[in-house]
């Protein structure tokens, strides 16, 4: 935890952070970080090979930040070369291709890679992460939907953008508040503030949408057996409608899950003596 914290230049106004990218190859960290500070965009694929580095400095309130930026290889061959950067770092972008469920879904993966890593002393609690959804701009290509990224980030106490490396859109808006909370971090002495890591809602609610959206069917969704009476068939459907009216919950695909329970509900008793 205490190694999370940066070093401070002794004017004290000015600061030097350590950022990282994470994420499967070919989602865009490279060009996101290059869109930010370049203001350009490259067509063309080039695999970063193991890490770049770069520095940019940043303002942030009245205080300029020093950023070292460790740009990673997502490409698997090259984790013996990233696994070295995971310490010392109190900022990571953690970036998946909306068009890539794959990518989405070897987030988990990402993070328990950076986990073991830092090793049984590492906390990663008092990480600011950044989940970029990126590749918006493709929208027909799109597989993981705005509510999905979302949930599964702010259910973790992570910020959460929609970008396009491509376009430029989102990228600003995410760098500024990820920086902004960073430097929230180190003038909270090394520990994340407990306002940005509560999300919200509960982890049964972040948990049940996800089961929602992934039911095969009706009975599924209800959680409940196939044949099940009228009375059981309502009691599920109660116990869900408390947990995600939207009267009561904000998670991310609330609305949505809280519908398509109605609907299940409504076609199960239809056939239901
Ligand atoms: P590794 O370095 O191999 O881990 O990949 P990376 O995640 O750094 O990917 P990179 O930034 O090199 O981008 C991969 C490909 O996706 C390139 O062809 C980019 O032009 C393209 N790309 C990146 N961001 C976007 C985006 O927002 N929209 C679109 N359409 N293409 C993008
Ligand atoms: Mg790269």
């Amino acid at each position: 935890m205490e190694a999370n914290i940066p070093k401070r230049k002794e004017t004290g106004k000015s600061l030097r952070i350590k950022v990282i990218s994470m994420g499967n190859a070919e989602v865009g960290k490279s060009c996101i970080i290059k869109r930010y500070c370049e203001k350009r965009f490259v067509s063309k694929y080039l695999a970063t090979i193991g890490i770049d580095y770069g520095v940019t400095k940043v303002q942030v309130r009245d205080r300029e930040i020093k950023v070292n930026i460790f740009d990673m290889a997502g490409h698997p061959f090259f984790y013996e070369v990233r696994n070295e950067f995971y310490k010392d770092t109190q900022g990571v972008l953690l970036v998946y291709d909306v068009g890539q469920k794959d990518s989405f879904d070897a987030l988990d993966a990402w993070l328990a890679e950076m986990k073991q890593e830092l090793g049984p002393q590492g906390n990663m609690d008092n990480i600011i992460f950044v989940v970029c959804a990126n590749k918006i701009d493709c929208a027909k290509h799109r597989c993981v939907d705005e509510s999905e990224g979302r949930l599964w980030a702010e259910n973790k106490g992570f910020l959460y953008f929609e970008t396009s490396a491509q376009t430029g859109e989102g990228i600003n808006e995410m760098f500024q508040t990820f920086y902004v909370s960073i430097v929230d971090l180190c003038d909270n002495g090394g520990k994340r503030p407990t306002t940005s890591s509560s999300a919200g809602f509960t982890k049964e609610q972040a948990d049940t949408i996800r089961r929602i959206r992934n039911s095969k069917d009706s009975w599924d969704m209800l959680g409940v057996k196939p044949g099940t009476s009228r009375e059981e068939v309502n009691k599920a459907y109660r116990k869900l409608a408390v947990l995600l009216h939207p009267d009561k919950c904000v998670a991310p695909g609330s609305e949505d899950a809280f519908k398509a329970v109605v609907n299940a509900r409504t076609a199960l008793l239809k056939n239901i003596k």
